[in-house]
């Protein structure tokens, strides 16, 4: 094989030379995956194609999504990337049959409105483009002494911008609380043990009160809290064991038994998540009991477990999206122990039930 010249040296074959070429067009165009799949969301292509009942002809498709007739032709070619990237398959339309009609994937089963496990909300809240801009200005980041790629962006922090935006407040809260669906009912049943002995429990930077609202239905003897920023939680309504309290957790959190943290220490630097864990702290000595910490997050695998290549990527996309958007990062688990350490805390427990997040139940 042709040995070709690149860069002045000849080390590479012309085959290699193709490889190559290939690799840096497919990382580039990447983007094309994720678009292509909010457009399908757009369009309510999963939902359309659920609610046929059958595999779906593309005709059928064309025919029964909302679009101007000269794109008609336009569909196919959506859906033969969309079935590239798994979020659709195509099946024989019956035994005797050699037409072929889409069905739906785990994945795009996951993506369907009426689902309470979607993920649809979190997807549109992610690909927003106030959220994909900053990644525009990441090169610019390195070189400024802005605090986030967001920050240079838009010109204030992420967590001041939803405060102006209610728009993206709104589509943000949602975005979580369809993730903490998805977490409370796997945790609900998965992790019962862990709220055993508690009487209350603060969820710290709760949110709308998803998981909250879960873990007060599934133990009605445990008195919940939903301490979020004083807007998150305007207007939302307390009810039986259930209640929701504004504030800051920089400054302090309400006294219980146990807190939560989901997804909440991977959005802040060290220095941050210290302060927020030291107001954790005093907030379950001053319960009485003791208590814990139960934080929600990833910890890091190294590259040498046993975990697979995508696995690896999702985490890896997770911690440059906390760069670009916030001030955190994803941890691996001496980075969690430094933390714990740092804020008071003396033992923890890491228990990885939820596919790429654990559960880190932290011990003053
Ligand atoms: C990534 S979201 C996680 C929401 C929820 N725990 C979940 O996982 O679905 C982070 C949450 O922290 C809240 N938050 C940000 N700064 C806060 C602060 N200083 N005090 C209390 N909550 C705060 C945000 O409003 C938001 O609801």
């Amino acid at each position: 094989m042709d040995v070709v010249c690149v860069n002045g040296e000849k080390h590479i074959n012309d085959h290699e030379l193709l490889q190559a070429q290939a690799h840096v067009w497919n990382y580039l165009f990447n983007f094309i995956n994720s678009m292509s799949l909010k457009c399908a969301i757009d369009l309510g292509i999963p939902d359309v194609i659920q609610n046929h009942g059958k595999p779906m002809t593309v005709t059928e498709l064309v025919a029964a999504l909302p679009i101007n007739a000269t794109k008609a032709s336009s569909i196919y070619r959506l859906m033969r990337i969309l079935v590239h990237s798994g979020f659709f398959a195509q099946q024989k339309l019956g035994n005797n049959d050699q037409e072929e009609g889409y069905v739906l994937t785990h994945a795009s089963r996951l993506l369907l409105n009426g689902d309470p496990l979607s993920v649809t909300p979190f997807l549109k809240a992610m690909l927003d483009p106030i959220l994909t801009k900053p990644w525009h200005f990441l090169g610019a980041w390195f070189q400024n002494d802005d605090p986030t790629p967001f920050d240079t962006a838009h010109g204030r922090t992420f967590w001041d911008y939803g405060g102006h935006d209610p728009m993206l407040s709104h589509f943000f809260n949602e975005g979580m609380a369809s993730d903490a669906r998805l977490v409370s009912s796997i945790l609900i049943h998965k992790c019962e043990g862990v709220f055993q002995g508690l009487n209350s429990m603060v969820d710290v930077g709760g949110g709308i009160g998803t998981v909250a609202k879960a873990i007060s239905d599934a133990f009605p003897h445990l008195e919940c809290t939903v301490f979020d920023l004083p807007r998150v939680v305007a207007g939302l309504q307390d009810r039986g064991n259930l209640k929701y309290v504004g504030g800051d957790m920089f400054e302090a959190v309400p006294a219980a038994d146990a807190v939560l943290l989901k997804w909440i220490l991977h959005d802040w630097n060290d220095e941050e998540c210290v302060k927020i864990l030291k107001r954790c702290k005093e907030a379950i000595s001053r319960g009485g009991k003791g208590g814990k910490a139960i934080i929600i997050d990833m910890v890091l695998t190294e590259k040498n477990h046993k975990v697979n290549d995508a696995s690896i990527e999702t985490q890896l996309f997770f911690d440059m999206l906390m760069m670009v958007l916030v001030t955190g990062k994803e941890r691996n688990e001496e980075e969690w122990a430094t933390l714990f350490l740092a804020a008071g805390f003396s033992d923890y427990k890491i228990t990885p039930i939820m596919g790429l997040r654990s559960l880190i139940e932290v011990y003053p």
